[in-house]
């Protein structure tokens, strides 16, 4: 570099220049800044050597030595730019997170896989002992016509059996005739219509799924819960075949110390209908707080099917009988596992999840 007076003001641009676009950070960026403007930068010194000119060169040579600085500090402005957005790229690049990422098989064990729930396991425990006993397993709508969950069921309007069931309608058609359905029976009716539509009878079938009621939530119910429902259409069939069946079920399902009773019972769909007790599974029928001392725990309704529900789907009732039970998959948990209050099922709670 020259003197003050001939200072190559290119060769000092052009080496400026030079520094700004190898500084590949803003830190490195803030430190040629600091070495081309600051006090011992050769801007400076050349500013000073202005002194020692003669007046009008000086304002010549000063005006030039401004334009410079201009230029560096435009040079740096625009460098900080294009730092300051690669380097806020590469940050949100790091703060990204990867979706595809395969997980270490021993992080995902240290996190637990999860498991299905304990009514959805005790329904498959139920569906897997009906199939051993020759059932199959359907299932039908969660939203009824008035006529499925009721009508067909021999419950027409205005039946006093209609208070049994606290009932959701639907915002749907004609007010008042799509229901939630409030237990799976209406399933019944769909089956036996659609057998008598393909003429397949006879009929051995259970089926689970969700109910709804508008009841307020307690130990022993929930407004949302689930039933599985039995139904068997042939000729001959009695109601010792009945209660074989729920005994059969019941020492299957909750062991051989476990027995079931039938007590006399009133459903519209039903002649004769019964309720369905099992042996108490927390005092083993000794009595307790829980069976109210009795030994027994109600689970479902069952019965004989009425000769009106046959009527109903075209079955004739000369020919063929069956029977048709419903219980509480919910109750059944419950029951199993000594569940003291029902609503721990559905508040999500990891702690008591994980024990199943
Ligand atoms: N659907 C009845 C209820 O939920 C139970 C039941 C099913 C009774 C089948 C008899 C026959 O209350």
């Amino acid at each position: 570099m020259s003197t003050a007076g001939t200072l190559d003001h290119a060769e000092l641009e052009a080496s400026a220049r030079a520094q700004i676009a190898g500084a590949s950070s803003t830190e490195q960026l803030t430190a040629v800044e600091q070495a081309l403007l600051g006090k011992r930068s050769a801007l400076k010194a050349a500013k000073q050597g202005l002194g020692g000119l003669p007046p009008e060169e000086r304002r010549e040579a000063g005006a030039v030595l401004q334009e410079v600085q201009h230029r560096i500090e435009g040079a740096l402005e625009e460098r900080s730019r294009e730092l300051a957005a690669v380097e806020r790229a590469a940050l949100l690049a790091d703060d990204r997170l990867d979706l595809t990422e395969v997980v270490a098989s021993q992080v995902l064990s240290s996190l637990g896989r999860g498991h299905l729930h304990l009514v959805t396991q005790t329904r498959d425990a139920l569906e897997d002992v009906f199939v051993a006993m020759g059932f199959v397993v359907a299932e039908g709508p969660e939203a009824e016509t008035d006529w499925y969950n009721f009508e067909a069921l021999n419950i027409p309007p205005a039946h006093p059996a209609r208070g049994m069931y606290d009932t959701f309608y639907l915002d749907l058609g004609e007010p008042e005739t799509v229901v939630l359905r409030t237990h799976t029976s209406p399933v019944q009716i769909h089956l036996m219509e659609e057998a008598v539509a393909a003429a397949r009878l006879p009929i051995h079938a259970v089926m689970p799924g969700r109910c709804f009621r508008r009841d307020t939530p307690d130990a022993r119910h929930l407004a949302v819960f689930h039933q599985i429902e039995g139904l068997v259409v042939d000729r001959g069939i009695t109601f010792a075949d009945l209660a074989g069946t729920i005994e059969t079920f019941t020492s299957a399902y909750f062991g051989p110390d476990i027995h079931s009773r039938l007590r006399p019972a009133y459903f519209p769909f039903t002649e004769p209908s019964a309720e369905f007790e099992i042996t108490c599974t927390i005092c083993r029928g000794a009595g307790c707080r829980t069976c109210s001392g009795t030994g027994w725990i109600e689970l479902g309704g069952c019965g004989m099917v009425d000769p009106a529900v046959f009527e109903a789907v075209g079955i004739d009732p000369e020919q063929f009988s069956g029977f048709a039970f419903g219980f509480g998959i919910d109750r059944c948990a419950q029951m199993r596992h000594g569940i003291a209050d029902m609503r721990v099922l559905i508040e999500n709670d990891i702690r008591f999840l994980e024990q199943f």
